[in-house]
């Protein structure tokens, strides 16, 4: 599955315009500000109807417009889709596949979508949050009827927290704890499993991605859960142990809430003792890791990367363009293309972005496997 086409219409600085993709490698290229990550985050929310970059939605809309659309066409093995997302401030987004309001639940016909941004690094080095939610996205992209452990999990947690409130202002009976230690530990246990083996299947991936891509010592990837169980039972127990702890702070400090993954570089952790360029290549070989994982079972997915080359040195900017070229679909930005190995051959798609207006080179029908002609509706 890959997407053929992108248009966006009053999205960030973009009017109107209509990008062709191809299959494999494709590089948007332009200056400082041109609007580079604005199509990359264009395609995430075509994709995911979320932002890559913000929490604040309206800051995608464009400034003085009303509305922002993103239309994607997606080829599936079983023909052509077209996914649409609009954005309106105040409203529900609305999701569109084929024509149709897409239904709650149903998921539309779209490939799996894998993001580097620089500010991403925080994957790497910032707070244990940020890898667990990682890690419990991974386990949804490799097993998607697993993917309701972690809200099951959260809800069991806000529960025994709002209990343990009302317990530490005497209108509820310790007592009571026990079901909930019960349903949390039962979730806890079954959450833990899937991530223990989400990191198994794809840590030698990891190690040999990081090898790979330069990492001068063995990389290595962890689980790091914060419970010494692993069975709901045990994990009952641990949470019954610290009960009055938990009654004097306020809240369930003891779970799988608090587990980590530990990234790590010749036994030291990148978190703390890596430098900027260890930590990118890190991420990277994480993202691709999961790549290699995911495509072996048939759904590789688009590798969206932003800025990636300019901080890595030559050597690793080959290696790191012969990886993405080797397989599926991936959008690459840079500000030269000379920075991405193989990028003016003539066979790569490379869309050059200038203030909100986009040019294909070469254009598509002109590149060595035939394509539909392109229509590239820039506009100043
Ligand atoms: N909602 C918006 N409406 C209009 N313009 C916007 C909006 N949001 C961002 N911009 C403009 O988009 C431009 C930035 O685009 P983008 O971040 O995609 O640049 P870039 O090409 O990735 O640059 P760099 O190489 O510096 O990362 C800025 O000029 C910014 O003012
Ligand atoms: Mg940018």
């Amino acid at each position: 599955m890959h997407l053929t086409r992108i248009r966006l219409r009053d999205f960030r600085n973009y009017e109107r315009v209509e990008v062709e993709l191809g299959p494999g490698l494709n590089v948007v290229a332009g200056a400082n500000g041109a609007g580079k990550t604005n199509l990359l985050e264009g395609i995430y929310f075509g994709l995911t109807a979320r932002s890559c970059r913000t929490s604040n939605e309206r800051e995608m809309l464009r400034l003085g417009a009303e509305v922002a659309r993103v239309e994607l066409e997606v080829a599936a093995e079983d023909g052509m889709h077209a996914l649409e997302v609009g954005l309106e401030p105040g409203q529900d987004k609305r999701i569109r596949v084929d024509g149709a309001l897409a239904a709650r639940g149903v998921d539309p016909p779209r490939p799996l979508v894998s993001v580097f941004l620089p500010d991403r690094l925080d994957l790497v080095k910032g707070a244990p949050a940020g890898r667990r939610a990682h890690l419990d996205r991974l386990v949804a992209a490799l097993w998607p009827a697993r993917g309701s452990t972690r809200a099951a999990y959260a809800r069991a947690l806000s529960q025994r927290n709002a209990l343990i409130g009302r317990v530490r202002g005497g209108l509820a009976g310790e007592g009571l704890l026990d079901q909930w230690d019960t349903e949390l530990a039962r979730h806890g246990a079954e959450l833990m499993a899937d991530r223990a083996a989400a990191v198994e299947l794809i840590s030698p991936a990891f190690t040999a991605r990081a090898g790979g891509l330069g990492l001068p010592e063995p990389g290595e990837l962890r689980y790091a859960p914060r419970c010494k169980a692993d069975d709901a039972e045990g994990i009952r127990d641990e949470l019954a142990a610290r009960r009055s702890g938990d009654i004097e702070r306020g809240f369930t400090t003891h779970g799988p809430h608090r587990d980590d993954v530990a990234l790590l570089h010749g036994g030291r952790l990148l978190r703390t003792l890596g430098s900027q360029g260890q930590q990118r290549v890190a991420l990277l070989a994480l993202l691709f890791a999961e790549r290699d994982v995911l495509a072996a079972r048939g759904t590789p997915p688009l590798m969206l990367l932003d800025d990636v080359m300019s901080e890595l040195d030559s050597a690793r900017r080959e290696r790191l363009a012969a990886l993405v070229g080797s397989e599926g679909q991936s959008v690459v930005t840079t500000t030269d293309t000379s920075h991405v190995p193989g990028a003016d051959s003539g066979d790569v798609a490379v869309i050059v972005v200038a203030a909100g207006t986009t040019v294909q080179h070469p254009p598509p029908a002109a590149r060595k496997a035939p394509r539909r002609a392109a229509q590239s509706e820039a506009r100043a």
